[in-house]
Order: structure tokens, then C-alpha cells, then sequence
């Protein structure tokens, strides 16, 4: 049981009506209060809730319709992701409870400031590194909207300038990362086909990618549905086509793919793990065609090439600045 949830459960009392959990650890809480429901952004912990306890958790940038007597709000790692999901819970519960449980090396405490604006908060609990907080919502406030929330921002790139549209919580929020400003200038010769965008937050790289090559079918794949949303607008706002996939890893990628191109993730919640990036290496050979390609912008201190290597051929290093490198190989 993850922390927090055990945290839930010294009080479980309070959590017994109608109860909206978002951002659920994948764990069984679920099951020890019957009447709650989840709502989770993260595509890999809701398959897993999912199949556990059948359609009981949804997915997405919002919560499921419908009346609650009271929400959880399991603290994310953006501030401002925290700020929309707090809003958007709080005009759902006028004059009934909206809790909040986060470790508090997450910044639980601080982030507790923030419901303030509802009504007098308290602290209920603090245990197992957590805490849990509760304020009574006096008055509800306006549903915010997403688009509100939105950075626009337009990036002048070789080929054009390329509208982007990034949406709160999503990697690099509002900016252009370091590692993939290099990326975009070493997309040259990639092969044609299908190419997944793996990891692809606001869909910068496969939105560039699509309009570069625009024979290609392009994936862009992401596990955060705020990063899925955002893609979706982004190729909106550039006039592109692309099938966006809300999936957790590369198993969730098809297959036959002629090309993998990645800024792949390094950090989940408040730890850090290469897992992802990791099994993406490992298994990239199983989604490429013969000659199809991987190509990755990663920290020059990570140790990718000799797992590239052992996986999937040999590993050529295109380029090199800031710290980042960008890596080559092809499948035999
Ligand atoms: C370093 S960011 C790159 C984002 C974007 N491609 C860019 O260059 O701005 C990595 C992305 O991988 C996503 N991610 C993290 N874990 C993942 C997983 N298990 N499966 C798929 N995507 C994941 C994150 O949500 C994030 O958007």
C-alpha cells in the first residue's frame, strides 16, 4: 500500500460516501472504500485500477460528471498542475470537504497553502512521511478552464516557425527543453514510415517531425494525459495530422515502425528512474523494422550506449553540446 493511501485509511471513517480520489497511487485503496471512484492522468496507473476494480477509475484531463460528497487530491509534482486540479475539484464541492495527501518532501505543506483560498484548512494527519489536509469548501469557485491555463508559445525552428500549446504539468511547461532544441536540429535522414514520438509531452518533436517528413504516419505517445491533450493541440494549432496514444512505455507502441525518435523520460513523481527510457532501449528492436531507426537526445552522463549496443547495434553519437548528446543506431 502506498504511503498515502495508508495515511487515507487511519481516518478511513471520513472516506465512506461518494468519494472522488484523483491521482490514485495504483494500489488497493480502491478496494478498502467501495463507494469511491479514481480519476488518474497517468495511463499506466489507470489500466492498472482499471483492471483491478473494473471501470472505476477514469483517465483524463477532468474528473468523471457527476455529484460527490467529498474529493482527495494526491498531490502531483507541478505547481501548476496542482493549482488546475484543486480548482477544478473545489467547484465540484460546495460546502463539503476536499482533502489533500502528498509526502512532504513533495511539498505537501506547502501545497496545502494553496486551499486557503476555499475555506480554513487543517491538518487532519501526518504519518508515514505524509501528511493529509482537509478544508471545507465555502465557496465554490468557477470551473477553470483548460485553455486559460494554456502557454502559447511559438518556436522559430530551420524549417518554420511551429506553434505550441503546453498545458499545465506537461514536461517543460511553457519553454523549449535544452536537450530537445538540440534534437530538433538533428532530425535529418530519418526513415519514412511510421515513427513514433515516444515520450511526447507538448508533441514538439512529432509535430516538427510530421512536417518535415509529411509521407510519414507519425505516433506521438505519452503517458500523462495533460501531455496527450497537448500534443492534440499542438498539431492542431500547425495544421498536422498524427495519432496521438495515451500509453505507459514502449509496450504500449506498436510495431513496424521505421523509426523511434525520443527526448525519453528520466523522472517519475518526486524519485528519480530511468526505467522507462531503460526498457525503451531494451525493447526498441522489437518495434523497429529491419533498418529502422532510434534516435535519442539523453544526458551525456547516462550510460545508454553500451545498453543501445547490447540491444540494439552499434551507437553512434550525431552530436554533442550542453551536456546532451544525440544518439544514433539502426536495427540489423
Ligand atoms: C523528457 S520529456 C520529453 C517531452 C517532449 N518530447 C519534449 O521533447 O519536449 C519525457 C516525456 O515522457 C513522458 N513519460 C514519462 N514516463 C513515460 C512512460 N512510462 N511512457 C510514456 N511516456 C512517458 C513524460 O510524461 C514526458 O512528457
Amino acid at each position: 500500500m502506498d504511503p498515502r493511501s495508508e495515511v487515507l485509511l487511519r481516518q478511513a471513517e471520513l472516506f465512506q460516501g461518494r468519494l472522488l480520489l484523483a491521482g490514485p497511487p495504483a494500489d488497493d485503496l480502491l478496494g478498502q472504500l467501495p463507494a469511491a471512484v479514481g480519476w488518474s492522468w497517468h495511463a499506466g496507473e489507470q489500466q492498472l485500477l482499471d483492471r483491478r476494480f473494473g471501470g472505476r477509475c477514469s483517465f483524463g484531463v477532468a474528473p468523471v460528471p457527476g455529484e460527490f460528497d467529498a474529493a482527495v487530491l494526491f498531490l502531483p509534482k507541478s505547481r501548476e498542475l496542482t493549482d488546475y486540479l484543486l480548482q477544478t475539484l473545489a467547484a465540484r464541492l460546495n460546502g463539503r470537504p476536499l482533502y489533500l495527501v502528498g509526502e512532504k518532501r513533495a511539498g505537501v505543506e506547502r501545497a496545502a497553502r494553496q486551499l486557503a483560498g476555499f475555506g480554513r484548512a487543517r491538518k487532519l494527519d501526518s504519518a508515514r512521511h505524509c501528511q493529509l489536509w482537509q478544508v471545507m469548501v465555502e465557496q465554490a469557485p468557477a470551473a477553470p478552464e483548460l485553455d486559460a491555463l494554456a502557454h502559447h508559445f511559438t518556436l522559430e525552428l530551420a524549417d518554420g516557425p511551429l506553434q505550441v500549446i503546453s498545458l499545465p504539468g506537461v514536461f517543460s511547461h511553457g519553454r523549449l527543453d535544452v536537450g530537445s532544441a538540440l534534437l530538433l536540429e538533428h532530425l535529418d535522414d530519418i526513415p519514412s514510415g511510421r515513427v513514433l514520438d515516444f515520450g511526447c509531452g507538448a508533441g514538439i518533436l512529432g509535430a516538427t517531425l510530421k512536417r518535415r517528413y509529411p509521407q510519414s504516419n507519425l505516433l506521438l505517445l505519452d503517458v500523462d494525459a495533460f501531455a496527450i491533450e497537448s500534443s492534440r493541440r499542438t498539431l492542431a494549432a500547425n495544421g498536422l495530422e498524427a495519432e496521438v496514444i495515451a500509453g505507459d512505455g514502449i509496450d504500449a507502441a506498436p510495431r513496424h515502425l521505421a523509426a523511434i525518435v525520443s527526448n525519453p523520460p528520466f523522472h517519475q513523481g518526486v524519485h528519480t528512474s530511468y526505467r522507462a527510457s531503460e526498457a525503451l532501449i531494451e525493447r526498441a528492436a522489437e518495434h523497429l523494422v529491419s533498418g529502422g531507426e532510434l534516435r535519442l537526445v539523453a544526458n551525456a552522463f547516462l550510460r545508454y550506449p553500451p545498453l543501445v549496443e547490447q540491444h540494439l547495434g552499434p551507437c553512434h553519437t550525431l552530436a554533442e553540446r550542453d551536456g546532451f548528446r544525440i544518439y544514433r543506431a539502426v536495427r540489423p
